[in-house]
């Protein structure tokens, strides 16, 4: 089956290359010309872990091309997938322009088709997005067989359905996710489009993966539900951590015992300076904003987003407590990117706080594994350094806003004698307090001291 992915970001990328595996015949489709001559000269735009050797082996088998033929690409596949970007509006809505864009140039492409053809939504959408994305490819194709009409034979519209497919996947583990998910969720009112996903799916059916099958409105909430959902415990830890800083308990025992409820379970568990990224800040503020637009007030998660904004800039009093004025001072902050495993620096908390310490006048030296060259494009005064230690040389604190693997093991002492003064900020509660303080360092970390 020959299928098509267009917007070859994070989840499109993984998307095409990891179904090309599953044996399909895909081809990735971006706008972007140099995404896609990378790709197409051997290179991988993106850091995910063991994305590069998975894509060049499709290629090797011929299954996975690329091209910014967008309209070559529909015509020829029988399942086209749509991955581009649902960036915010300013008022926290969902912008659409992409999405709405691809319809259009799919329901052109679609001239002179025959066949049937299923059209899937991946990107995460308000609920009535395929029902719009029907719409504008409907409207479209219409306009365009009736235009035929005057020059040529008329044209008959062809047949297509759309299906919402939500995509899970956590960057920084993006292949592993997307070939053993949770689930699987297609939303489709049509039995012929259903059919055709799941043969899509089959390896996944085969290793006994769940699936929801439910129609296309239901999924596109389930989406939102999922994210709003982690991000609200991801926020509730966060509390309870702000909570022990002001009592002295140690948030680590409460989220250990507090995962040992089996009703609970201990993931997302995890204080630290709150949640970012490309999706749940994003989605959180669509879902709520879309809530409002039908008449819904969703108290609960403009509580969620307005206590993560805040964490962030509890994060910066913290660094404020320990070092007074922070003008002229210069702070060490290990990573950038918004967790590990990424060089995905989209509001990531520790760009937003550097941005924060910024504006106090303060100086930093930074340094991340992978994301140095996406910070450098919208942070470019930041002093960047070769490492751990460099990062630390004659500065006032150190400040881990990261929680990459190889943080978790410094050699404190070295650090100690490279900082002005031994101050460590560890805004992922990496080291114990303990420990760290009988080095000679002054400690804090979230919740925990
Ligand atoms: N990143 C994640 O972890 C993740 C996980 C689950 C769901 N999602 C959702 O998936 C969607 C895509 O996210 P992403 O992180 O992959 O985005 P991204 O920004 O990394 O990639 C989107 C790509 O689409 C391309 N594009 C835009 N318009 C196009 C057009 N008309 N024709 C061809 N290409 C076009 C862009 O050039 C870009 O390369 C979003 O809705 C996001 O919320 C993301």
């Amino acid at each position: 089956m020959k299928i098509c992915i267009i917007g070859t970001g994070y989840v499109g990328l993984v998307t095409g290359t990891c179904l090309a595996d599953f044996g399909l015949q895909v081809t990735c489709v971006d706008q972007d010309e140099t995404k896609i001559s990378l790709l197409n000269s051997g290179g991988v735009p993106i850091y995910e872990p063991n994305l590069a050797p998975l894509i060049e082996k499709n290629i090797s088998a011929g299954r996975l091309t690329f091209t910014t033929d967008l309209e070559k690409a529909v015509k020829e596949s029988k399942v086209i997938f749509i991955a581009v970007g649902t960036p915010s509006n300013n008022d926290g809505s969902a912008n659409l322009a992409q999405i709405e864009t691809v319809a259009q140039q799919i329901a052109i492409s679609l001239k002179d088709c025959k066949g049937y053809k299923v059209i899937v939504n991946k990107s995460t959408a308000p609920i009535g997005t395929a029902h719009k994305i029907k719409e504008i490819i409907s409207k479209n194709q219409g306009v365009i067989a009736r235009s035929e009409a005057t020059k040529q034979s008329p044209q008959e519209p062809i047949d297509f359905d759309v299906v919402s497919n939500p995509e899970f996947l956590r960057e920084g583990s993006a292949i592993y996710d997307f070939t053993h998910p949770d689930k699987i969720v297609i939303g489709t009112n049509s039995p012929k489009a259903l059919k055709i996903m799941q043969e899509i799916y089959r390896p996944l059916y085969l290793i006994d993966t769940p699936f929801v099958i439910t129609n296309p409105e239901t999924a596109e909430l389930i989406k939102y539900a999922c994210n709003a959902f982690l991000a609200t415990k991801i926020t509730f830890i966060n509390e309870i951590a702000n909570l022990c800083d002001k009592v002295g308990a140690d948030v680590h025992q409460i989220a250990k015992a507090m995962g040992l409820d089996g009703r609970i379970s201990p993931k997302f568990l995890h204080p630290g300076p709150g949640y970012g990224g490309s999706c749940f800040p994003k989605d959180t503020e669509a879902l709520y904003h879309f809530a409002s637009t039908c008449g819904y007030e969703f108290k609960l998660l403009k509580g969620v987003i307005s206590a993560n904004k805040r964490q962030r800039e509890l994060m910066v009093d913290k660094i404020k407590h320990h070092l007074d004025n922070l003008k002229g001072k210069t702070i060490a902050v290990l990573g950038l990117a918004f967790k590990q495993n990424t060089d995905d620096i989209r509001q990531s908390p520790s760009i937003d706080i550097i941005q924060l310490l910024l504006k106090e006048g303060a100086k930093i030296r930074c340094f991340d594994p992978l994301a140095m060259e996406n910070t450098r494009k919208v942070l470019p005064t930041l002093t960047y350094c070769q490492d751990e230690y460099e990062t630390a040389e004659h500065c006032d604190a150190l400040v881990i806003a990261t929680e990459w693997n190889q943080f978790r093991n410094l050699d404190l002492l070295k650090i100690k004698k490279l900082l002005k003064s031994p101050i460590l900020l560890d805004l992922r509660n990496l080291y114990e307090p303990a420990q760290v303080k009988a080095l000679g360092f002054i400690y804090d970390g979230v919740g925990r001291k």
